[in-house]
Formats: C-alpha cells, sequence, structure tokens
C-alpha cells in the first residue's frame, strides 16, 4: 500500500500554447519526433485546468468539465489518456480526480488547444505527485511534465518552458532529447520582443487531424529529404537565434510553413489546407516587405490561419499594414494579438 503526505488537495496550472518556427511532422514509437524541432511559446492564447484530488479505496473516479460544462468527448479522451500514463503517476490508483479546464482564446477560433491544455494537464500532475510523495528538483519536475505533455500532443511538450524552446536531438541543441522539450539558451534578446499576431482565415475545424498528417509522412516520397532539411534548418535557425539575425530567421520560418504545406499536399491522400484568402495573404505580406524593408514574417501551422511574426519595435507600422492589407482577409476581422510569452504559471 502506498503511504500519501495528504489524503486530498487541489492544484491549478495555467500553460500558454506554442508556434513551432521549425516544424515537427512525422513521428515513430509513442509520440517521438522524426526531426528536431523549435517553437516561440505564446502568452495571450494558453489553457487553465485545475484538479482537485481526494483518495478513495474503490475504482477511482474522473470528471472533466471545460469552460464549466460536461464535454462527453473530451472528457473520454482524457480517461484514456491519463489510463496510458499510470505507470509515470502510481497516484492515479488511489485518487478521484475532477479537472476542470478553461481556454482564453475561443474554441472555434481555429486555434489548435492540444499543446496549452495537455501542457497544463502535465504540470498539474506533476504537482500533485509532489504534494504526495517526495518533491522533485525544479529541472526533473519540468522534464517530466514535458514528458508526460508530450504523450498527450507532441508539440505540448514545448509549451512548458518560455521564449524559445526546443524538442527532439540535435547537436546544436545543449541537452536536447526527443522525450522532452529543453529550453532555447543564448538566444538574442530581440526575439524575447516577438509578436504573434494570429489572423484568422478560418475557423473551421482541421480536415485532418495532426495523428492523421503525422501518419502520412510514412509514405511521403519526401519524408527523408524533409528530416534532413529540417536538421539542416535547426543549425541555421540556432546560428540565426543567437546572433539576433532576423533576416535569416523570418527566411527559415517561412520555408518552413511552407514546406509544412508543401508535404501535405504531396502525400497520399494529399490535402490543401491553404485557403485562398492565406494566399492573398501571403502575398500581400512579402510585397510589403518588399516596399518597406520591415522585418515581418509568416509562419502556418496544419492550417489556414497566418501566424505574422515581427519585432515589437515596429508594432506601430505593422498594425497600420494589418488594418490596410490584412483584415478584410480574415474571417469577421478576427485576430488574436500575442506574443513570445515566459511560459506556465502555477495558479494554486
Ligand atoms: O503536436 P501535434 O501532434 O498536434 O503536431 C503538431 C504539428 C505542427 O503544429 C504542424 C507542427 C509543430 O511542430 O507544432
Amino acid at each position: 500500500m502506498a503511504i500519501y503526505k495528504q489524503l486530498e488537495g487541489s492544484v491549478a496550472w495555467q500553460c500558454p500554447s506554442n508556434i513551432a518556427l521549425v516544424k515537427y511532422w512525422g513521428k515513430h514509437g509513442v509520440q517521438l519526433p522524426n526531426n528536431p524541432s523549435i517553437s516561440f511559446t505564446l502568452d495571450a492564447a494558453h489553457t487553465k485546468t485545475k484538479i482537485d484530488f481526494s483518495k478513495t479505496n474503490k475504482t477511482p473516479k474522473i470528471s472533466f468539465l471545460f469552460e464549466g460544462k460536461k464535454e462527453e468527448k473530451f472528457e473520454k479522451k482524457i480517461k484514456t489518456y491519463l489510463e496510458s500514463i499510470h505507470a509515470y503517476f502510481p497516484f492515479l490508483n488511489d485518487f478521484d480526480l475532477n479537472i476542470e479546464s478553461s481556454n482564453s482564446f475561443p474554441h472555434s477560433a481555429g486555434i489548435a488547444s492540444s499543446a496549452s491544455s495537455m501542457g497544463a494537464l502535465g504540470l498539474c500532475l506533476c504537482s500533485i505527485e509532489d504534494m504526495l510523495t517526495t518533491p522533485k528538483t525544479k529541472a526533473h519536475f519540468y522534464n517530466k511534465a514535458s514528458l508526460v505533455a508530450r504523450l498527450g500532443s507532441g508539440s505540448a511538450c514545448r509549451s512548458i518552458f518560455g521564449h524559445t524552446t526546443s524538442w527532439g536531438t540535435h547537436e546544436n541543441l545543449i541537452d536536447s532529447s526527443d522525450e522532452y522539450a529543453t529550453p532555447f539558451l543564448g538566444i538574442h534578446p530581440i526575439f524575447n520582443t516577438f509578436q504573434d499576431s494570429i489572423l484568422i482565415v478560418s475557423s473551421i475545424e482541421k480536415k485532418v487531424s495532426s495523428r492523421a498528417g503525422h501518419a502520412l509522412m510514412e509514405d511521403n516520397i519526401f519524408a527523408n529529404i524533409r528530416y534532413q532539411q529540417a536538421h539542416s534548418n535547426i543549425s541555421k535557425l540556432h546560428k540565426a537565434l543567437i546572433e539576433g539575425d532576423i533576416i535569416s530567421f523570418g527566411n527559415i520560418v517561412e520555408e518552413e510553413a511552407l514546406t509544412l504545406h508543401a508535404l501535405m499536399m504531396t502525400s497520399n491522400p494529399s490535402f490543401v489546407l491553404l485557403e485562398p484568402n492565406t494566399i492573398a495573404m501571403i502575398k500581400n505580406i512579402r510585397d510589403f516587405r518588399a516596399e518597406t524593408n520591415l522585418p515581418v514574417y509568416f509562419t502556418l501551422d496544419a492550417g489556414p490561419n497566418i501566424h505574422l511574426l515581427y519585432p515589437n519595435n515596429i508594432s506601430a507600422e505593422i498594425e497600420t499594414f494589418i488594418q490596410e492589407k490584412l483584415l478584410y482577409l480574415c474571417i469577421g476581422n478576427k485576430i488574436i494579438k500575442d506574443k513570445v510569452g515566459s511560459g506556465p504559471i502555477q495558479l494554486i
């Protein structure tokens, strides 16, 4: 019989979303990446999760409320996930969990919530474990939270750390691992000021789940060359991030975004996730850059929405550009103003 330091309690964490600069696309084993990736951790787009736990002598029960309401689909997913990680958290055999979660961004905004939600859940589970047993060191705590977040949704492991984060082994990235993410060291301070204006082209749910998308890489004829490109782009981006070279940064980030979509277009079955307004925005961004020489770049995740990346010192010019040349291409004039953030916050 396990002995616990307490029989009940509560924990809560706020965890941000992240946007990949070098993309993770293709996996093997249990959520292990086929190539390393680097991301900016965001700030405004986040999930808050609270867990009340209490000891039981019966089969443990799990309840889940999303934005105050019972959500059967999410609850089922969370139960399956928790069952799959019992080996990491033996206390799950002995405690009832009441989980409540909410997002800072609307569910239908076209923003993936799996990174922030699995990140918040992983952090809560590690906090409960610390309260019930011997606390881990800070480094062990965050590595474990990142590892279990990864088991829920690969890219979620990068949300556990602030600013810029990498996941996947690469010779230039100190302590890098396929199992969990690590903070990017030595970054030029300009990148900590980066803004991410998320331009919502469509808020319709993704046509292809990321699980199905990753699986398509198994038969994609460009897969091996893509993994080589990702390794080489990490080397180049590593240098650009340290030197503060925003132009190289932008070139790599745009190449990565378009490569991700090219891979989807060349998979079988093939997916075109870009919308006409996405292409119109890309054209307007590149034209504006050519006219003004201002360092503003785009990236995309596995959907049609544009993430506009730029340093804070040109925010005024970019705000005018968005109003004049991009806003009319957004659905319902919808934009989410986000920026590079400092990482998760423990609330309880
Ligand atoms: O974490 P997943 O399985 O949802 O995959 C994320 C894939 C991309 O967002 C397209 C790229 C990335 O590295 O985040």
